[in-house]
């Protein structure tokens, strides 16, 4: 199976990339988290710093993900991408965020038919570079996007990374793989399916039905979850002692933070979010992790991290009920 990593915005960065690869497989590339595009003519290295190719050395290969709805504001970007070398640009028609949506960006743009071929135009224009989306089961409602797919076959759009819940769904409910499977039937585009897979269990509920329509699956918070999904779907056994391998990401990550970001709080801000998703998968470390989610300091984060490694790492196998 084809696997891609997700764009998480704080997360998944090109440190955090570079890491994970070096202790886990079965990743196949990773699309780095969405850089908003803005009226600037010329794009500073700093403003793509995180796909820079010197930023992605002994990484995986990388797509950059840009979110805006602004046609005039593509060609400064896409010439900068494709004097990057950088063969893949995907476009973000899936953040829920309010603030976002409201401004018909992100999922808030699928309601605007007019808008987006005005945008995908831009980017045919550019053939040095070729583009995918990533999109949601419409903003309210999956007829929204079944209108837009005669449009993206139309224009040059390489391949559709569908997440299929609305943008007003946000987060709540479950992935619609009818939904998916419907999509597929109404279009020829290849398609990558995302959302949801946290589990053996679930991937194979998830993937057989839809199998033969895919090119690949996404990964997002089931990476986060259990770092060891993606090699366990490429038919690997987990590790005698999995622990050992998550303490290694862990401290690692920790160490690079530390290089990378002034002061305690943004470090630890960092290690706590990638703890409030392995939260589900130390089932007798739950107490921990919640002493370590209130850490102010290395040091208390440091002597509760060294406790919660004592419990054992314990993946779930059903869908977890998401508390945070
Ligand atoms: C913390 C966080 C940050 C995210 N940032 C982005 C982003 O920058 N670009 C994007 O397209 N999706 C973003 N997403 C959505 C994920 O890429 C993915 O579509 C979603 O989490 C569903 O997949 P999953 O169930 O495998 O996590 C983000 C999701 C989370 C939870």
């Amino acid at each position: 199976m084809n696997i891609l990593m997700a764009p998480l915005r704080g997360v998944t960065t090109s440190t955090y990339r570079k890491v994970y690869k070096s202790i886990f497989s079965g990743i196949d590339s990773a699309m780095a988290p969405f850089i908003p595009t803005g009226p600037e003519t010329k794009v500073t290295n700093r403003l793509v710093k995180d796909v820079l190719p010197e930023n992605n050395i002994d990484s995986y290969p990388i797509i950059p993900q840009i979110i805006g709805n602004r046609p005039e504001e593509l060609p400064a970007f896409l010439n900068k991408l494709i004097e990057l070398g950088l063969p893949e640009v995907n476009w973000n028609l899936g953040c829920p965020a309010p603030m976002v949506a409201k401004k018909k960006r992100g999922s808030g743009a699928i309601q605007h038919p007019e808008l987006i071929e005005s945008y995908v135009k831009v980017l045919d224009e550019h053939p040095g570079i070729n583009y995918s989306i990533k999109i949601r089961a419409g903003f309210s409602d999956p007829s929204e996007l079944y209108t837009l797919l005669p449009i993206f076959e139309k224009h040059n759009c390489s391949r559709l990374i569908l997440h299929p819940r609305t943008g007003q769904q946000a987060y709540r409910g479950r992935a619609d793989v009818d939904v998916f499977a419907e999509v597929s039937q109404r279009t020829t585009l290849p398609l990558v399916y995302n959302g949801d897979i946290f589990s053996m269990k679930l991937y194979s509920e998830i993937v057989p039905p839809i199998q033969e329509k895919i090119s690949g699956i996404m990964l997002g918070r089931g990476i986060l979850i259990n770092p060891f999904l993606p090699e366990l779907i490429q038919g690997k056994e987990l590790s005698s002692n999995p622990n050992e391998r998550i303490y290694e990401l862990m401290k690692q990550l920790f160490a690079a933070y530390s290089a990378e970001l002034f002061g305690e709080n943004p470090v630890l801000g960092r290690m706590k979010e990638l703890w409030s998703y392995l939260y589900y998968s130390y089932p007798e470390g739950q107490q921990n992790i919640k002493k370590i989610l209130k850490c102010t300091s290395f040091t208390s984060y440091l002597r509760e991290e060294e406790k919660l490694f004592e419990t054992p790492f314990v993946p779930p196998v059903e869908y977890p009920d998401l508390e945070f």
